[in-house]
Order: structure tokens, then sequence, then C-alpha cells
């Protein structure tokens, strides 16, 4: 491997993963139904992507998602949560835990990233208790499949897209940019991939309860590879009105654009799907090259 973090033997981030996170995929993987013609067209587009995570191989996954009232409530509400634990909790959702293993964290990585994000100016809450729903389980899961332990440490990165006010896309991708430096400047040399996670178009209530808009997802996806500054300068607003209230959870994936190197990436997947329960699935690995 060449480039100038491993040079210093520092870690560094070799690639993103993006991918909507549906609890009813989680479900159809839990219950035996993922050979259901209906899921199998939701899975087929994480076929190669199970076979490339085993060959990319790992040392940490830091993991963008959020948290649907499950470890926060409105008793309390960080905007940027990193999860610091040595060890997390699945949570339960109403119908007890998903039988998936615990995720294993990086505390010392998380402590470090933590600590250079902090100084860099970005407010992030420290968590060293939380169980993770199916924002975090649901992308490990079908990145994984069914297994008896997750491939690597994960770090959970929780960001509030539930409770107004939530982040700009704009704060998002600066925001990767400053993980993007923490990661590089790590003393030890770990492969560390980001996630993000959410999306793509949906709304889960009220008269547009199931608006699922394909042209602005997949005009998202175009930006999001090709010019993700000018995706980040995109108001929260727009996403709301054209991909739906739950739509703005696309944002966090422009956390894990911006902790790419700087230059055109490898777009090594992408996949697009709709349908699943009321969401559209979206899904990139995009490489450093
Ligand atoms: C659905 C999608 C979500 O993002 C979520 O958090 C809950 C439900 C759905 O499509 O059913
Ligand atoms: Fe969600």
């Amino acid at each position: 491997m060449t480039g100038p973090a491993q040079a210093h033997g520092t870690a560094r981030i070799t690639a993103s993963v993006y991918t909507s996170h549906v609890p009813a995929i989680g479900a159809a993987l839990d219950l035996g139904k993922s050979h259901e013609p209906y899921w199998q067209k939701v899975f087929a587009g994480y076929e190669f992507s199970k076979e490339w995570l085993k060959a990319s191989a790992p040392d940490v996954i830091f993991l963008v998602y959020n948290d649907h009232a499950n470890a926060f409530s409105l008793d309390m509400i960080p905007t940027f949560a990193i999860g610091t634990a040595a060890e997390f909790a699945i949570a339960d959702e109403g119908w007890g835990p998903r039988p998936v293993p615990k995720v294993i964290g990086h505390p010392e990585l998380a402590a470090h990233i933590a600590q250079s994000v902090i100084q860099d100016d970005f407010d992030l809450t420290i968590v060293n208790k939380m169980d993770v729903d199916h924002g975090l389980t649901v992308p490990l899961s079908l990145m994984c499949g069914q297994v008896d332990a997750w491939p690597c440490p994960v770090i959970p990165f929780a960001v509030n897209v539930v409770q107004y006010p939530v982040p700009s896309g704009r704060r998002c991708y600066d925001l990767g940019r400053a993980i993007r430096k923490a990661v590089h400047s790590y003393d030890q040399p770990l492969k560390v991939q980001i996630w993000g996670t959410g999306g793509l178009s949906h709304q889960l209530q009220g008269p547009r309860a199931g608006l699922i808009n394909a042209e602005f997802d997949n005009a998202f996806l175009d930006r999001l590879i090709a010019d993700p500054a000018a995706q980040a300068a995109v108001p929260h607003i727009d996403y709301v009105r054209e991909a739906g209230s739950e739509g703005i959870e696309m944002v966090m994936w422009l956390i894990a654009r911006g902790a790419m190197d700087d230059g055109a990436p490898k777009v090594s997947h992408r996949f697009y799907h709709v349908p699943a329960s009321n969401t559209a699935v979206g899904h990139l690995i995009l490489e450093n090259v």
C-alpha cells in the first residue's frame, strides 16, 4: 500500500461504504425470510459487497448512523455522539434485541478521534455506554450477512436527524474532513473504513407517508460521488421537501464522503432499489485510490 499516511505508519481511511438501514431488512434476515422474492431483490445488491468487505479486511469501521429514540430520547439529544466504549449492546426496539453479535468498539482510536475533532472545533458528545439500534446493526447485517461475530471493531457515531434542529449537510461534510485528519494522525497502521448510513428518500408519517423520489436520490448519488462539496451546500429543507421527512437521514452520507481523500474515488459498487418497506434503498462503495 502507498500514500502519505502509510509512509508515516499511521492509520488511513481506505474506503467508504454507504447504505440504507430499513429495519424490515433486519427482520427479514432474523426471521429467515431473506429468500423471499421481495427481499431477494434487496439482498442481490449486497452480494458483491459482502465479498468485497471480506477481501478489503478493515481493521476498524467508523460507522455513522442515527439512533431512533432508542439510546437517546427527548430527554437528551446530542447532535454528534461518538461511542468510546469497549463494547455496545444491541438495543431492544420493542420486540427484543435483534439476534446479532454485540458490537466491539475501539476505545483508543475513538478517544483519539474525539480529541482531534473536538480540538478542531466540532463539539462531540462522548458516550461511554450506549445500545445500538437498527441504524447501526442493519448496515452491518447487509454487509456481513448472518455471522457469529462482526469482522472487526466498530466505532459507533450517532447523528441527530430525528429531533429538530438537525445538522446541515455542510456541517456533516466538514466534520468528515476533520475525522479524516484525526484518523490520519493516529499512530497505528490501521485500515479504517467509514460508513455513512440511512436514507434514501422516505417518509414514514403524515399525508406524504410512502413518498419516494428516485430522481432526487439518483442525483444525490451522482453528486455525492462526483461533486460532494456541491451536495454539501444543499440545505436540509431540500432533503425534507424532496426526499421526505426521513430523507434527512441522507446528510449522514456526507460525513463519510468528507472523510475520503480529495480527488475522485473509485466507484466500486452502486445499487439502487425501490422500495424496501417504505424506503428507497441506496448503496455505494467508494475506495480511495
Ligand atoms: C423504515 C425506514 C427507516 O429509516 C426507519 O428508521 C424505520 C422504518 C421503513 O422504511 O419502514
Ligand atoms: Fe431510519
